[in-house]
């Protein structure tokens, strides 16, 4: 629990009752210093007003580090451009949850005790069956990763550490396994088991795309930025689906349960569905030279289009996931020789928004998912598989939020408070009485 900076304070005026107020300011480790206002309500009987939670820090942590003016993302105190470029998923998974790079040894076991838990129980197929078979495969996963409370009744306990453990293994295992089979059950073909001889991104590759009936050879490079991706994914602090995720958990909800919420906040556009978006945003355009048009758009205030991919709740300065997705975008279609429109499409786009003044003055940069769903296509991921994607990166960062939300001794249920604004007391009008 972090201290109060000594003798640092912010001092307010109750102007209704003219009382003098103090209050604390806690320091982090880097980073503003936040104002504890724990005590306001019962000093003043006031609450205070903050949708979209654009001033509060919901909680304590020590997980991943933003800084959104000078565009810099850290998980665990190591630069995510250092993670992208020498590390690899596996090894983010454990750094998240653990707080440490593993060693050698360390790393083994780690990966060896994930891939023990990637099969799904033997009757979740069941589940799949009973879905449309054009149900969007973010419906499913709500679904079928809320299902998983009702078969692992061995890790549901979350104030043992040790089934908080056995569940975060076995969310991070089998989310690339019910994530691939939503794809399979759409297309109709049987699913394929995980292979444990297969690294993370491989697997989910292998499961994604080969068939019962022949061998299937995943492309290294297609895995390496498989990878990339999922690391750039992982976590990112307290956003929509991880605050969603730790609200859930904090009414001891278990861990399972928890994980279908995020995954339900993390489907909306102006979160995780943004990758797909902007595929379908950049199918819309169409062309060269309709951009002009659709910025146009963008910019007024009577249209509700916006240029999917662009802007950012907390970076107002370039996401360094999007540059570092920007530079595997090229390897990813330098490799399979692709020369994409869309891309194209993209990469004009860009370069007119950057040099847009709208844009350049409310700092609306491209952010990661600009550049992860032109990845994800030329990789023949179905769009509609893209958030998926998303949320099997990102499970990895829920579960580690949320074991330390359930190990913070300061948590409690999460509840905020309204101002209301509706009518004051009145008195019912019988049925026959009202016009
Ligand atoms: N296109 C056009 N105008 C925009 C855009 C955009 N993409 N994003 C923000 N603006 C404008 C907005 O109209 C507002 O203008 P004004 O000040 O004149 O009212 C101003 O910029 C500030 O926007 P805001 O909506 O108040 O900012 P926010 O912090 O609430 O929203 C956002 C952040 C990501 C939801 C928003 O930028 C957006 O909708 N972007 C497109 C969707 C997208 O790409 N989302 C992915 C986010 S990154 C992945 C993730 O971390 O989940």
């Amino acid at each position: 629990m972090s201290k109060t900076a000594a003798n640092e304070s912010v001092a307010l005026t109750d102007t209704p009752s003219g009382k003098k107020l103090d209050y604390p300011l806690m320091p982090g480790s880097i980073g503003p210093k936040v104002i504890d206002i724990r005590k306001l309500y019962g000093d003043t009987g006031h609450f205070t007003y903050d949708p979209g939670f654009t001033s509060t820090a919901s909680c304590e942590s020590k997980i991943t580090y933003i800084d959104g003016d000078e565009g810099v993302l850290m998980h665990r105190g190591y630069p995510i451009e250092e993670l992208a470029e020498n590390s690899d998923f596996m090894e983010v998974c454990y750094l998240l949850l653990k707080g440490e790079l593993p060693n050698k040894a360390q790393k083994t076991k780690f990966e060896r005790d994930i891939t023990l838990h990637t099969m799904v129980h033997e009757q979740i197929n069941r589940f799949y069956t009973g879905f449309r078979r054009d149900a969007h495969p973010m419906a499913v996963m709500c679904g079928v990763v809320g299902a998983l409370s009702a078969f692992y009744h061995d890790s549901l306990d979350i104030n043992d550490a040790h089934q908080r453990m056995v569940a975060s293994y076995r969310l991070i295992a089998k989310m690339p396994t019910i994530a691939a089979m939503a794809y399979k059950y759409s297309i109709g073909q049987p699913f394929i088991y995980p292979r444990n001889n297969l690294d993370y991104a491989s697997n989910f590759i292998h499961m994604m795309f080969a068939v019962p009936c022949e061998e299937y050879k995943v492309n290294p490079v297609l895995a390496k930025a498989m990878d990339r991706i999922l690391i750039l994914h992982a976590d990112h602090e307290q956003n929509a689906s991880t605050s969603t995720v730790r609200l859930a958990g904090s009414s001891g909800a278990n861990p399972f349960a928890c994980i279908a919420a995020g995954i339900a906040s993390l489907w909306g556009p102006a979160h995780g569905g943004a990758n797909e978006a902007v595929l379908k945003m950049l199918n819309q355009i169409g062309s060269r030279d309709k951009i002009k048009e659709y910025v146009t758009r963008a910019k007024d205030k009577n249209d509700t289009f916006r240029l999917m991919g662009f802007g950012h709740r907390v970076y107002k300065n370039y996401d360094p996931r999007a540059a570092v997705m920007r530079k595997t975008c090229h390897e990813v279609l330098a490799e399979l020789g692709l020369k994409d429109e869309l891309l194209d499409l993209a990469m004009e786009l860009e370069k007119i928004a950057l040099n847009d003044d709208y844009f350049v003055s409310k700092k609306l940069f491209p952010n990661v998912d600009f550049y992860s769903g032109i990845i994800l296509k030329a990789m023949n991921i179905p769009v509609s598989m893209f958030t998926v994607l998303f949320a099997v990166a990102r499970t990895v960062g829920w579960v580690a939020q949320w074991n330390e939300m359930i190990e913070d001794p300061a948590q409690k249920i999460g509840r905020p408070r309204q101002l209301y604004t509706g009518y004051t007391k009145r008195s019912y009008v019988p049925l026959n009485k009202r016009g």
